[in-house]
């Protein structure tokens, strides 16, 4: 049957579309840029139609208006990582989180574990031959759509069209909604003295010809500004953002000494400006592939010359790393963040590495400064990465290496790169819980 004709027949509004929700689902929909705002608006809208719908994504740019308080009785929040919209609903109760590494999410939606009943997706508009593409994000939606009892997608001419498995035919859709609108930007990231100390440090670590994957946020883009003269580097990441953009163009990052995948960039999903939106459209130098690919640790350890840069918000003097939660608030999720310090630790290649970088303080609302390195994690936190896995962690002050060190010497490493303000009160710290002189 020709594409076109089944794509009317399939055409409707969000409004129509939604109706398909039935009170007791788990709806999944594609998260970060990807997300489909116009589905996500309509079923908020018509929320008196269902009770108890069980709602699942990982990071959401969107109003998250499905998690307050006042929707518990028609939505259930039941995130796979918390974004500051829906990050009150687990502090308050009626919201939840599932513990889960990110290369796992799509093998727990095809075993059942995480069943979708529907899933709701943002394509691009089709091609000649009627396959619209996922643009932004391959990760779990790839899956999703096969798995799921009903598919409904809003298709935006503003979705890029991106190589690798990211396309999705007509034919697998049930329901259609045309929505044109411009995709969510990530504003640029404000890189400071500190950022750029931090910067520094691990560029110190990268070499020419490795392989890079870079987490979220201001680090990882002052770690890019600092490689403009290196060569011949690669990209194997859970996602990029503008300052790949820029190495790319400058011709530092080219693919070429990639082990796997060579002469490709390859990503799960993208988060940056239009500038990134433009760039991956219709480019065959960018892949975008599954997260059950792209962060499988064995899949990552094959990469020669890794080096894998991540944020935390805490680090014990053991060298236990936490970085999805403050307390007992959970701030955010795994991600892929131990996807990629394992796979780096698995590498045959003795080059990899595996990095955490933070400022060496936090700042509170009142403007008060807090250690991220501490003698012991808060109360109620959770170890995202654990000290055995944990490498090198880098802040403004250097560089600590963790593996094949001691606990003693972990610490002392730990604290000479702490913030000065901290150390005395670190050190005495350190003489109480070691029972030995700093
Ligand atoms: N104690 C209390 N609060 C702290 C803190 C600490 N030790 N460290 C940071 N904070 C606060 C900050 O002050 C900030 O507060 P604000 O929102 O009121 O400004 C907030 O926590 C976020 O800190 P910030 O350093 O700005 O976070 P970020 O946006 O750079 O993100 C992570 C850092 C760790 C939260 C983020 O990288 C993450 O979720 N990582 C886990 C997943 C992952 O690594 N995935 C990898 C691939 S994408």
């Amino acid at each position: 049957m020709d594409w076109k004709k089944i794509y009317e027949e399939k055409r409707c509004t969000a409004k129509e579309a939604v109706q398909s929700i039935k009170s007791n689902d788990r709806v999944v929909f594609a998260h970060a840029v990807a997300e489909p705002t116009s589905l996500v608006d309509a079923m908020v809208e018509n929320k008196e139609a269902y009770e108890n719908v069980t709602i699942s994504h990982m990071f959401s740019f969107g109003k998250g208006e499905y998690s307050l308080p006042e929707n518990s009785k028609h939505f259930r929040y039941e995130g796979w990582f918390n974004s500051p919209n829906t990050r009150k609903s687990t502090e308050l109760g009626h919201g939840d989180y599932v513990p889960a590494f990110f290369h796992q999410v799509p093998s727990l939606i095809r075993r059942g574990v995480l069943p979708v009943d529907v899933v709701m997706v943002s394509l691009s508009k089709p091609d000649a031959h009627g396959y619209c593409s996922t643009g932004v994000s391959s990760d779990y939606t790839m899956q999703a759509i096969k798995s799921a009892k009903v598919v409904l997608a809003e298709i935006n001419d503003q979705v890029p069209k991106t190589f690798g498995e990211s396309f999705v035919h007509i034919s697998e859709i049930d329901k259609l909604v045309e929505h044109s609108h411009p995709l969510f930007e990530l504003g640029l990231p404000k890189i400071g003295e500190v950022e750029e100390a931090i910067g520094k440090h691990c560029a110190s670590l990268i070499e020419d010809g490795a392989t890079l994957q870079l987490g979220i946020g201001a680090i990882p883009d002052a770690v890019l500004a600092q490689l403009k003269h290196k060569k011949d580097l690669g990209i194997h990441s859970e996602m990029i953002s503008d300052g790949a953009v820029e190495l790319f163009e400058a011709g530092v990052i080219n693919n070429s000494k990639k082990s796997i995948d060579k002469g490709k960039m390859v990503v799960t999903f993208l988060m940056g400006t239009k500038r990134l939106y433009d760039f991956v459209n219709e480019n065959p130098a960018v892949e975008l592939r599954p997260v059950d690919y792209v962060n499988h640790p064995e899949v990552i350890a094959k990469s020669s010359n890794l080096v894998c840069i991540n944020a935390c918000l805490q680090v014990d003097f053991m060298g236990q790393v936490v970085s999805d939660t403050i307390g007992t608030r959970q701030f955010s999720g795994v991600g892929g963040q131990v996807d990629f310090v394992r796979g780096a630790a698995m590498a045959h290649d003795e080059k990899a590495k595996a990095i955490i970088a933070m400022p060496s303080v936090a700042v509170k609302k009142d403007g008060t400064k807090i250690s991220k390195i501490v003698p012991f994690i808060d109360h109620g936190a959770a170890v995202t990465t654990s000290r055995h896995d944990t490498d090198y962690i880098v802040t403004e002050y250097g560089i600590a290496e963790m593996v094949g060190k001691t606990m003693k010497d972990r610490a002392r490493s730990l604290i000479n790169i702490a913030h000065p303000d901290f150390r005395d009160e670190l050190k005495a710290e350190f003489e109480k819980r070691f029972n030995v002189k700093f």
